[in-house]
């Protein structure tokens, strides 16, 4: 498979990785045209190819479309057509009723491309889910500007529970014919170690595991029913899963994690009723307009808060019987979250919540919650950094006094979003100090980064670090046992590694991607052994290997997967190439002038999306090329105007200068047809709020934003 660029160091493992799994569907089926017939046979690595080179290796026609074969190939001789589509769903569909499994990450690749002449098209490669006679449409990736040349296109996909399941490839809404080549799904299920000891039987606390759907999956699932006997939402009980737009209940997600802790005989402790992000805008708005202060609008977002309060705690009332009935499993519920700032001299978070009523919310939410969930629901507080001296005080002063005017506060959170070497002694300090209030005490979000700081980086943790986790969860566990009769629960901010709120590599649960016990496990569970139990390091996403396959002249486009960081590590000598564009004269720290050239028009569109949370983001950005010629090579700037600071970025070669952002394309990206788009993203560090770029210029020429 030999290769026509240069490949980037960071993506070398991939291309090897990808000859692997190719070789292995070879050598399994002794020639791509065999493997018609989706297979597990071919398990572990891949589990479905199809090349057309003999055939529609089982594919059908969609919707009103027609298939057959091409005598045009990617990179063989043959390829899937698709005609006669009238609605963008009208496309080509596979059977994967047997070969997908549920909660297993499948890697997705397949090469697109419309028929000479037609134009360009946004296509989708999609999943229909039928179970129990309702079916779910999934976007597995949207290709955005698919002209006449062949894309390759690499996504990642893991399905939720099905009776049948087919991929399918349609279009946003173009009737274009399509072709379609060279389908390669891989897909890999760990299988966990069940006879190690529960984490829930070697700590003393009730232990609790925060879930995303996939979690209760396969392998996933077994191994999350194994340690826990808790679980806390992760994303779906927040506002903007609950009540997307005013009066607009939507619970389906949240309750499949509570029915799943019903059969499992374990706990839910609800999060969140009320925070200052994932919460909708409508909220905080009137007609489209911002709230204001007026006693009119307080009483509206009062009422709101408390119809949101009562709607959840009715909910779960009706589906579950009453709180403290065997039947209801939810027994706690964050009913603020995060609503501390230290640096406020009220030491109150200045959110639309606190703008419109001003501290008052916080009383009434936990009365709200008080009247609706009953007498049975434990009522929480939850902040992060508590244990900081700076940020315990005004946390503690807050539940003093909502405690002297009788406001119904059970118990304190305290997240603990740490990294190895923080302050054991610290984070002790504060359980002490509210040990000294008539409340319970929970770690609600513990979580430990084997990133020390922000300049640290790397795809998988040296194994030093990941003992010195081992270590440092052994001490923090040995601490919160001296607290056992104060704690109510001990929560971790996730199942395993490849799943991770934090940034890629920070690797801060207990079991790795392959769902295998860490040091941090035997931290826990067994200390002696942290340092002498031989543990994987495998902390990828199971199952992420796009397959990078070059054609001669042809530039493989890597779809990033969402969650998933690739780690662009310069190595001498693989500089990525940047052609000047005819007509632009960049001059540093100055925005370059750009002289038209006669009949060529240049353009870009923008589409940058975040992922906030506390002090951090990820941030996603889609260049499209909107001008009428090609680029070989490409800058992006923008400034990030709110003191953000990128960290760590992927997909292009990434500098900051004060506020201004260049993105450099990375050498296997540069070429940007027209119409086509790139996808580049990175981390950053942000100082509280994360005000987006407004403008965005591609080699100088301002793009429209999205
Ligand atoms: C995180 C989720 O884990 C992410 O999936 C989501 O994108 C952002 O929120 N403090 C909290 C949690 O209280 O709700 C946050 O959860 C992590 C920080």
């Amino acid at each position: 498979m030999p290769s026509a660029r240069p490949v980037p160091s960071a993506l070398r493992p991939l291309v090897a990785a990808a000859a692997a799994l190719v070789a292995v569907a070879l050598v399994a089926a002794g020639s791509l045209a065999s493997l018609a017939t989706p297979a597990r046979a071919l398990s572990p690595g891949v589990v479905l190819t199809s090349d057309f080179e003999s055939g529609l290796d089982g594919w059908q026609a969609r919707g009103a479309a027609s298939v057959s074969t091409t005598a045009t190939g990617a990179r063989g001789t043959g390829s899937l057509l698709v005609q006669d589509r009238v609605d963008p769903w009208d496309g080509a569909l596979i059977p994967v009723t047997d070969v997908f499994e549920p909660g297993t990450t499948y890697t997705i690749g397949l090469w697109l491309r419309l028929p000479d002449g037609a134009g360009t098209a946004d296509l989708r490669v999609s999943v229909q889910r039928d179970l129990d006679g309702q079916p779910s449409y999934e976007t597995v990736t949207t290709v955005e500007g698919v002209s006449s040349q062949w894309r390759q296109v690499t996504a990642t996909y893991t399905p939720g529970l099905f009776d049948t399941a087919s991929l399918y490839v349609e279009s946003v809404s173009s009737p274009a014919d399509v072709m379609v080549d060279d389908v390669l799904v891989s897909g890999v299920r760990y299988t966990p170690d069940l006879s190690l000891t529960p984490v829930a039987d070697a700590v003393s606390v009730p232990f609790g595991i925060a879930v995303e759907p996939q979690d209760l999956l396969g392998g996933r699932g077994d191994l999350l029913a194994h340690h826990a006997e808790q679980i806390t939402p992760g994303n779906q009980m927040k506002p903007d899963a609950i009540q997307p737009t005013e009066g607009t209940f939507t619970f389906a997600a949240a309750d499949g994690l509570v029915d799943w802790a019903l059969e499992h005989d374990m706990r839910v402790y609800g999060h969140t009723l009320l925070w200052h992000q994932q919460t909708p805008a409508w909220f905080f708005q009137r007609d489209g307009a911002a709230l204001t202060t007026s006693s009119a609008d307080q009483a509206l977002l009062r009422e709101r808060l408390r119809t949101h309060i009562e709607a959840v705690a009715d909910h779960y009332r009706e589906t579950y019987g009453e709180y403290g009935t065997p039947g209801n499993p939810v027994f706690a519920f964050d009913v603020v979250n995060e609503v501390i700032d230290e640096n406020q001299p009220d030491g109150l978070r200045r959110s639309e919540w606190y703008r419109v009523l001003g501290p008052s919310y916080i009383a009434d939410a936990f009365r709200y919650a008080r009247d609706a969930f009953g007498p049975e629901v434990q009522l929480f507080i939850n902040d992060y950094n508590s244990e900081y001296p700076d940020k315990r005080a005004p946390y503690l002063r807050l539940v003093t006094d909502l405690l002297a005017q009788g406001v119904p506060v059970d118990g304190v959170g305290h997240q603990l979003h740490v990294e190895v070497g923080r302050s054991v002694p610290m984070i002790e300090d504060t359980i002490e100090a509210f040990e000294a209030l008539d409340v319970t005490q929970a770690v609600t979000e513990l979580d430990v980064s084997t990133y020390r700081h922000e300049g640290e980086q790397w795809t998988t943790p040296p194994a030093d670090r990941l003992l010195e986790q081992g270590y440092y969860y052994r001490d923090v566990l040995d601490m919160l046992e001296r607290h056992a009769s104060s704690l109510e629960s001990i929560t971790v901010w996730g199942l395993e590694d490849s799943r991770t709120w934090l940034r890629s590599g920070a690797a801060p649960l207990l079991f790795d991607g392959a769902l295998q016990a860490k040091p941090a496990y035997w931290g826990i569970v067994d200390p002696s052994r942290i340092g002498t139990t031989p543990t994987p390091t495998v902390t990828q996403t199971p199952g992420v290997t796009p397959t990078v396959t070059s054609t001669p002249g042809v530039t493989p486009t890597v779809t990033p997967t969402p969650g998933v960081t690739p780690t662009v590590t310069p190595t001498p000598g693989v500089t990525p190439t940047v052609t000047p564009t005819p007509g632009v004269t960049p001059t540093p720290g100055v925005t370059p002038t750009v002289t038209p050239t006669p009949g060529v028009t240049r353009g870009c569109r923008v589409v940058y999306t975040t992922n906030d949370w506390n002090t951090g983001f990820t941030a996603g950005v889609r260049v499209t090329n909107t001008g009428t010629s090609a680029l070989s090579g490409w800058a992006l700037t923008f400034s990030l105007d709110g003191g953000q600071r990128v960290t760590q970025g992927w997909s292009a070669s990434w500098t900051q200068s004060g506020a201004r952002v260049t993105a450099t394309n990375a050498a296997w990206n540069g070429s940007l047809a027209p119409g086509g788009s790139v996808e580049i993203g990175f981390n950053g560090s942000h100082p509280g709020s994360n005000p987006r770029p407004t403008s965005f210029a591609l080699d100088g020429v301002p793009c429209a934003v999205a």
